[in-house]
């Protein structure tokens, strides 16, 4: 059970089991399980680069070369925890994809686009007999993943999870190793996806009689889909049987209130076959069930148990909550039986700093950042998501539509939908499929439609819990996708044809799937084309699209509409409109890439949330533009609203539902103001934007206090210039520099710029030199082969007259297998004295069949035994300044044998780490801080250049660390 790597977690678990155990008829406590679900994050290997072409090696079994080879020597590579995205390390390039963020990344770019990640971790002799899984959440994009030289898995597709049952090839009592080369030469989406193993990576072990991946489905419902005081509750349970015999299976479930009341018990056997799964199904019931809302998230646990002749081999718990959501062509949406307005927007993976690596208290903070303007559910657009963007979502209460990323009803698009549908269904904030995005080549086809139809029935048996739907970029168009699709989705078209379509097929139900696109950069009111920034006043769209006002006006007073979701809630990398180069970003978002409101936030504030909403738009720092007009804009759900100029009344307006209000002011410093009124006159806010001073000071803000000391949990950090007064600059773009200290380490920084190319992370550089190692000669000698004493290997022996060195080891120069006969091999390197002041040196070898035995400069560096092995020695301390002998000793056993003579020095610098800075984008910047697993203060000191420093700590305590491959 991996006992010696891991520290066991869940005295919480056992606290909840305790208080159960009287009801619970199988009393069980968790250790008894042999399942763990152990984390595989910490401490991988990384190299940027594939210079092992020839890794797979498709001829043979067990044979990965390179690093796919236990054998090979990653001591030199970056050692990086996972989540990882290298795409976010790499420089702009203009001439880069920018609809993928001009990141030098993809065809043009192949020393940029593939990598090799490697990790190692024991496996007790004792865990024999028990299965081992290894579990990927997701790879951008192409992943060849080889266990102990087993090629065990080539995965295409950046955003479905994928797993293989390793037993076979694990090393049980010994180590065992991972390699992993990802290609991210090829993209999916037409924005930003980043690269590599950007979501976490699992080992699990199961008893050979145990729950499958995914194996638990809870599905409550109730009559006619109407909450009442009792739930049904369907329990799916699939089983796996790897033991060569039939066995006979116990499975209980309880199931755990979420507060307050007794839990409940249910269980049932069945038989299963010899090495065969089996499923079965359990019905029980929740009286006076507790409902999931996104106003009250409130979650049930399943713990379901599985035994064999007594004795507990498996335990999985399942969260889940009791809610019921359906789709009405009059009424709209409903969650729990009621009208339900679906205020969503619809977003992307990616977050400034990390890029598609996002942690997972991020995932959390970006939910809570969405809900501060009253958005209440997520589109994962154009991609199932993350699996703890889920949880988050469950958590804090937020609804999902679950996207899939590419249509299809072959085989392998089949394989993915039942997986992200088996993976993401027991989540209550699941409350629609989506089996597509706008699919313009085929979506009006008869084809297409046939196609959806068989996704859509697939989910529909796989969950009958859920509706389905289809982002469509059509107007009233009853077609292939759209004529056979449960709920119609509208991307865009708002308008009388919507209404049109609406009559013509009123027992369809709808969903604005994709709404707005309108584009505004935060703190920026004019446009500039040649900086790429676009005017925020909810005034600037491109041609296929409308402003928040507008399609939020019209899908307000449309309750068959349902609601929709904005594109997009946060900017991301990639699709920069209007303007392209030097933007890098798109500009879509109610939040810029750090989670920073632009101006719309307070729009949608106003008629999304109940809370009182009075906003001024722009700020009030323009000299040089006195006397000149300004657009004053006011986003509230006041009724009224009363403008000031340095306390002089430019007027009271009254307030339309969902729209705005303007104003033309000639500029002057000082302060403008509002306050706002209800219909009765009474005064309900107040607000104002002042002139600023320059910027004399750094603020710093946490947005927690206090982070879990578990090598994974972040703070989001928010950096501001302020004026002598402590008001905010809004046009500060000073420099800032950071440093850290304690127990936490910078993770990435952002300030929401969508034209910045300040890198985002500062990755320690390594200075390296590889020098081939060419023009070997060789010939047979009567020496004994494993002897440093004998002439040949001496570095002034006088090689010239012999062999040149042609041939590989596939097909070596060597048949003789006499034992005192040894083939010599000798060449030359050159070294600097740069290369010399280095912190390693190593030679890599590309095989030698059978046995070789290695000198340098004289000196006996090491020995192989494995003619599939690459052998890398340190040479450091064999090294000199100028020329440098390197002779080989090769006997050979079997066949035809040799040295493969391409063989590398490799000469390695030192380690700099540069210092981390950012500029500040009117105003703000952001610094993602993450623990270690040390516990103690993270103080962050950040400095400029004219401006006072600041210092922020935040407290990293201890926890119970997570179940994990240490
Ligand atoms: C939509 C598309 C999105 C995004 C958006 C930009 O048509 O679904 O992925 O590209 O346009 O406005």
């Amino acid at each position: 059970m991996f006992r010696r790597q891991i520290q066991q977690a869940a005295p919480l678990r056992a606290l909840v089991f305790a208080a159960c155990a009287a009801l619970f008829a199988a009393q069980v406590s968790y250790a008894d399980s042999i399942r763990q679900h152990l984390l595989l994050d910490a401490a991988w290997r990384f190299h940027l680069g594939d210079e092992w072409p020839d890794a797979l090696h498709r001829e043979n079994s067990g044979t990965g070369s390179g690093p796919a080879s236990e054998k090979f020597s990653d001591s030199y590579w970056r050692t990086v925890n996972l989540p990882h995205d290298w795409a976010v390390e790499l420089p702009f390039d203009q001439g880069a994809d920018g609809g993928h963020g001009f990141k030098a990344l993809g065809v043009k770019y192949p020393t940029n686009s593939v990598a090799w990640y490697r990790r190692t971790f024991e496996l007790p002799e004792a865990d024999r007999g028990n299965r081992i899984w290894l579990t990927f959440d997701g790879v951008m994009h192409d992943a060849t993943v080889w266990v102990n030289g087993w090629c065990v898995r080539r995965h295409e597709g950046g955003y479905y999870p994928f797993r293989e049952d390793i037993t076979d090839v694990a090393h049980f009592g010994g180590s065992n190793t991972v390699a992993v080369r990802v290609d991210a030469t090829q993209s999916e989406g037409w924005f930003y996806e980043g690269a590599g193993i950007y979501r976490h990576v699992w080992l699990d072990q199961t008893a050979p009689v145990a729950i499958a991946p995914d194996g638990i489905f809870v599905c409550p419902s109730f009559k006619d889909n109407m909450p009442s005081d009792q739930a049904e509750i369907r329990v799916e349970a699939n089983l796996l049987n790897t033991l060569p015999h039939a066995s006979q299976v116990a499975v209980a479930c309880q199931i755990i209130p979420p507060i307050g009341q007794a839990p409940s018990a249910f269980s049932e056997s069945i038989e299963l076959k010899s090495e065969s799964p089996g499923a079965m199904r359990m019905e029980s019931s929740v009286a006076s069930p507790v409902l999931w809302s996104p106003e009250s998230p409130k979650l049930y646990q399943l713990v379901t148990t599985v035994s064999v002749a007594g004795k507990v081999v498996d335990q999985v718990t399942t969260s889940f909550g009791i809610r019921t959501v359906g789709f009405d062509p009059t009424n709209g949406f409903l969650l729990n039986g009621k009208h339900y307005v679906i205020c969503g927007t619809c977003n992307h993976q990616d977050h400034a700093g990390v890029g598609a690596a996002i942690p997972d208290a991020l995932q959390e903070f970006r939910v809570k950042k969405l809900n501060e303007f009253g958005c209440n559910a997520i589109r994962t657009s154009h991609n199932p998501p993350t699996p703890e963007l889920l949880d988050a979502c469950d958590r804090v209460g937020m609804l999902v539509m679950d996207e899939s990323r590419l249509m299809g009803s072959d085989t392998g698009n089949m394989q993915k939908w039942d997986d992200q549908i088996r993976r993401d269904r027991n989540h209550p904030s699941v409350a629609i499929w989506s089996i597509a995005n706008e699919q313009f080549m085929v979506q009006d086809t008869p084809q297409a439609g046939n196609v959806a139809r068989t996704v859509q029935e697939h989910a529909e048996r796989l969950d009958p819990s859920r509706p389905v739907t289809y982002a469509s970029p059509e107007d009233d168009v009853f077609r292939g996708i759209n004529s056979v699709i449960e709920v119609r989705g509208w991307n865009y078209h708002y308008g009388p044809q919507m209404d049109r379509y609406h009559a013509e097929h009123p027992s369809q139900p709808n969903v604005g799937t994709e709404q707005a696109s309108v584009v505004g950069t935060r703190g920026i009111y004019t446009n500039d084309h040649d900086r790429g920034y676009v005017a925020a006043y909810d005034t600037v769209w491109p041609g296929w699209t409308t402003t928040a006002e507008s399609w939020w006006s019209f899908f307000a007073g449309r309750q068959w509409l349902s609601g929709a979701f904005v594109w997009t809630g946060f900017d991301y990398r990639g699709e920069p409109t209007p303007y392209w180069w030097p933007c890098i970003s798109s500009h879509f978002g109610v939040l810029d890439t750090c989670g920073y409101p632009k101006d719309v936030f307070y729009y949608y504030k106003s008629w999304w949330t109940t809370n009182m909403v009075l906003h001024l738009l722009p700020h009030w720092n323009w000299p040089g533009s006195e006397g000149q007009e300004i657009l004053v804009e006011a986003f509230s759900n006041c009724k009224r609203v009363e403008l000031f100029l340095n306390n002089a009344s430019l007027g009271v307006q009254e307030m339309n539902p969902n729209s705005k209000l303007s104003w033309r002011v000639k500029y002057a410093p000082g302060i403008l103001s509002a306050k706002g009124y209800d219909s009765v006159g009474s005064l309900l806010a107040e607000t104002k934007v002042e002139t600023t001073g320059d910027a004399t000071q750094i603020k710093l803000t946490s947005d927690r206090k206090t982070i879990n000391a578990d090598g994974a949990d972040v703070a989001a950090l928010t950096v501001s210039a302020l004026d002598a007064q402590g008001r905010l600059v809004p046009t500060a773009q000073n420099k800032i520099n950071f440093n850290i200290e304690g127990a936490g380490r910078l993770l990435g920084v952002g300030n929401g710029d969508p034209s910045c190319h300040e890198p985002d992370t500062f990755i320690p550089t390594v200075p390296m030199r590889h020098i081939a190692v060419s023009d070997w000669r060789w010939r047979l000698a009567k020496i004994p082969h494993n002897s440093g004493i004998v002439p040949e290997y001496a570095d002034d022996f006088d090689d010239l007259g012999w062999n040149k060195l042609t041939a590989k080891t596939s097909a070596g120069e060597l048949t003789i297998k006499a034992p005192d006969t040894t083939a010599v091999y000798r060449s030359h390197f050159i070294l600097t004295d740069e290369d010399l002041k280095g912190d390693a040196a190593q030679i890599c070898f590309s095989g030698c069949d059978d046995e070789g035995w290695y000198f340098v400069n004289d000196q006996f560096i090491g020995e192989s035994h494995d003619w599939q092995a690459q052998p890398i020695f340190d040479i450091k301390k064999f090294i000199r300044v100028g020329d440098n002998v390197v002779a080989v000793g090769v006997n050979n056993g079997v066949g035809q044998g040799g040295l493969n003579p391409n063989v590398t020095v490799t000469t390695i610098g030192h380690a700099s780490v540069p210092a981390w800075s950012r500029s500040l984008f009117n105003g703000l910047a952001q610094v993602i801080v993450q623990s270690t697993r040390s516990d103690g203060e993270i103080k962050l000191t950040a400095t400029s250049e004219g401006l006072a420093p600041a210092i922020c700590t935040v407290q990293a305590n201890p926890v119970v660390l997570r179940q994990a491959v240490r």
